[in-house]
């Protein structure tokens, strides 16, 4: 088979390493891809969003299969433009990617189907969404309807800050269009996980679960990014935790989905917050997360093109998805100054140590080639995974490796998997 991700970061390169072991694949191509990607698939330089050129890049090579790993051409409908041109393709289609894409359609979703979130309202306009703040209790949580590259919540301490972050999202419209419509919701407390999903529009498999580490810096503290590092399994997703969810949540919203005529096919992505209520969903989001991929794919012990082709036909009924009996963590080494500004360009070295090394991997985010040498080239520039026996046997093994690799204003946070300790 002929395999086409779409996408260039760290989760792609993981679903590209996933895409390499399956016994039933010759060749893949990414568009657009990084220098990572390259050791292991054609890079094509096509944009994500090239809808048109990708359709044809894919009829000319006869791709079997394409994979799409990022939000954006999710929900703007490439998944309906492969579909009309008759090419095979995992993800969902644009009316059930925007169970990602509108955070106001999934919250009257939740709502509607009695599966629990946090209590909140949608709001189209500022003055109504600033006449609810004059009575609201604090903290409370403002989000952006769209998609705004994980930066478009906003959690406030008092009202003056709500309404500051109110006027930012609706009226100076840091986000676009994706702050004409707010959510305004209760601010939780817990635990964060992010449970992955396979669902072929009735079933649902769940993946091993994981926990990002969302801040730029060590203590949770500074600027929210796309993720700093993670581990998976999470500790604190306990088998009670794991049967509430099955019973309230996971399936349901796949039958919800699939009542308002929205059949979900691809990932699902919850993000659960772990509050003294029992879970809560925080965000669905529509693709792998990143870097949670880069955990759990590589203790995925199946075949991935299986799972996405038993997906795609409905028989994921059929498959029985299994894990390594292990751990994983993967901490991000990224552009010092990120998630802010940061300079790009430096030789990356070190790369080489884990050509051989089993159970150690090195995703690519931002790097690119430049005469004939692997530079940085983002925020997120590396994803640094290491397996082993339990946490934190994984956690020891991924910083040891961390320093395997040199870069000008490489920076990473020192405390990934710290909630280890805790549990
Ligand atoms: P989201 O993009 O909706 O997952 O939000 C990004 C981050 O904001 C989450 O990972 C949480 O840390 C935080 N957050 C979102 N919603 C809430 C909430 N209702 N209460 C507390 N924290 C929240
Ligand atoms: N790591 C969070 C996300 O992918 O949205």
């Amino acid at each position: 088979m002929k395999v086409l991700i779409v996408g260039s970061g760290g989760r792609e390169h993981a679903i590209a390493a996933a895409v390499a072991k399956s016994r039933k694949v010759e060749k893949i191509y990414c568009a657009p891809g990084n220098a990572g990607i390259g050791q292991i698939a054609e890079c094509v330089n096509i944009g994500a969003m090239e809808f048109d050129r990708l359709v044809a890049f894919a009829k000319e090579k006869e791709i079997d299969l394409t994979v799409v790993g990022m939000d954006d051409p999710l929900v703007g409908g490439i998944v309906d433009k492969f579909e009309a041109a008759g090419l095979e393709v995992f993800g969902p289609r644009k009316n059930a990617a925007i169970l990602e894409g509108s955070k106001a359609f999934s919250k009257d979703l939740m709502k509607k189907y009695n599966i629990p979130t946090a209590s909140y309202e949608n709001f189209d306009t500022p003055k109504a969404a600033m006449e609810y703040l004059e009575t609201s209790k604090y903290p409370i949580v403002l989000k952006a309807d769209g998609l705004a590259l994980g930066k478009g919540v906003l959690i406030c301490n008092t009202k003056e800050e709500a309404m500051e972050g109110v006027r930012e999202l609706m009226l100076d419209k840091k986000f676009g269009d994706a702050g004409n419509t707010i959510v305004i919701e209760e601010f939780m407390t817990g635990r964060e996980v992010s449970v992955l999903s396979f669902v072929d529009g009735k079933t649902i498999k769940i993946m091993t679960s994981a926990q990002d580490h969302k801040r730029a810096q060590d203590g949770d503290k500074g600027l929210n990014t796309g993720g700093m590092g993670t581990f998976s399994p999470s500790p604190f997703y306990t088998k009670e935790v794991d049967a509430y969810c099955k019973k309230y949540i996971y399936q349901a919203t796949v039958d919800a989905m699939a009542k308002e005529g929205r059949e979900f096919k691809g990932i699902i992505f919850f993000g659960l917050m772990l509050t003294e209520e029992g879970p809560k969903v925080l965000e669905y989001n529509a693709r792998f997360g990143d870097p949670e991929a880069q955990v759990v794919l590589p203790r995925m012990k199946n075949d991935i093109v299986e799972v996405f082709e038993a997906c795609i036909h409905q028989t994921l009924d059929q498959i029985d998805l299994q894990f390594e009996d292990n751990a994983a963590v993967c901490v991000v080494l990224a552009s010092d100054g990120y998630p802010v500004s940061y300079e790009k360009g430096f030789e990356i070295k070190g790369l080489e140590t884990f050509k051989d090394k089993e159970d150690y991997y090195v995703f690519h985010a931002g790097t690119k080639m430049q005469d004939g040498k692997i530079v940085t080239n983002g925020g997120r520039v590396l994803g640094v995974t290491a397996k082993g026996k339990d946490l934190k046997q994984a956690r020891a093994n991924a910083y040891k490796a961390v320093e395997w690799i040199d870069f000008d204003n490489k920076y990473m946070r020192k405390d990934i998997g710290k909630a280890i300790d805790e549990a």
